[in-house]
């Protein structure tokens, strides 16, 4: 049998497919991708893929479910493929944006499927995202197995449902403020002398460096901080600079007016 149906074999529905089968945790030949035109992905059925385009045969021939199509394409979805799920054998896994476990009971007529919400960013296609996750009528088990799966995509946090609106800005749209993090640093960088190719690479990969001491340190970033601002130098005074100009300030503003937004939009 089967086991992965990815519903919404887009963007981020195939990058699911490719890191399951990448790290092993499923093969191809037991991950079948669904979407309506399937042209699209014939490429997949030679690397053993299964492709169809009919959701209920991939619900009957899989374990746990995937849904990866756009919001506005769930609620129809859940009601063509709620009579085929079994709560005792399937697990239904949604990365629909802003979609509550809520919703998801509702649209398949509150039937207590287990159900994990997940929400992982763009760095997926990389095997880097950050994916929070909350779950809903899952055991232990079935839940854990569902983290492998997004393990094998980058890093995974577990958290209560009432955090993923939280996490979706810090996580999903934090790509972008550290892209324009990035980009404003490559600026400096040119008008410093670098051309614009260099200026990047040497911006990002500082970044990296960056991210990678706290990941590996556990340490707090004051603590790297310190490391390289020495008394009277040029670190500090550069810093310094920046929080005047209210750089903290404006981030954390930022990912709070984004938080604001993200609670006020309409379905
Ligand atoms: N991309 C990301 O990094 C990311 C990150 C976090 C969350 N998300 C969320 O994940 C979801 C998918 O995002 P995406 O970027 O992968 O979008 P996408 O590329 O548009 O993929 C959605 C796919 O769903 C298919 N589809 C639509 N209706 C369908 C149906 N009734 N049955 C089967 N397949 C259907 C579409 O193909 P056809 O038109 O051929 O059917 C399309 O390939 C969205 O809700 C998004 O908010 C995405």
């Amino acid at each position: 049998m089967n086991s992965l149906a990815i519903i919404g074999a887009g963007n981020l529905g195939l990058a699911i497919a490719k890191g399951a089968s990448n790290k092993g945790i499923f093969a191809p030949a037991d991950i079948i991708l669904t979407r309506r035109n399937l042209g699209k992905i014939e490429s997949w059925k030679v690397s053993g893929y299964n492709l169809t385009n009919n959701n209920c045969e991939a619900v009957e021939h899989a374990r746990i479910i995937v849904i990866s199509v756009q919001p506005k394409q769930v609620a129809g979805l859940l009601a063509e493929i709620a009579d085929r799920l079994d709560v005792n054998r399937h697990i239904l896994v949604s990365v629909v944006t802003g979609v509550t476990t809520d919703e998801i009971h509702a649209g398949l007529g509150n039937k207590p499927v287990p159900v994990v919400r997940a929400m992982p960013n763009t760095a997926v296609a990389i095997a880097e995202s950050m994916t929070c996750m909350c779950a809903r009528h899952t055991t232990d088990e079935q839940l854990a197995e569902v983290k492998r799966l997004f393990d094998s995509l980058g890093k995974t946090l577990v958290v209560e449902e009432r955090l993923m609106k939280a996490a979706t800005v810090l996580a999903a749209s934090g790509v972008a403020f550290f892209m324009r993090y990035l980009r404003a640093a490559t600026q400096g960088g040119i008008q410093l002398g670098f051309d614009a190719e260099d200026a990047q690479a040497i911006a990002v990969q500082t970044a990296k460096g960056a991210a990678t001491l706290l990941q590996l340190n556990g340490s707090h970033p004051e603590m790297e901080i310190d490391k390289v601002t020495t008394p009277e130098g040029c670190t500090i005074a550069g810093l310094n600079e920046m929080e005047h100009q209210g750089l903290s300030s404006a981030l954390i503003k930022g990912i709070l007016t984004s938080f604001e937004k993200i609670n006020n939009i309409r379905k």
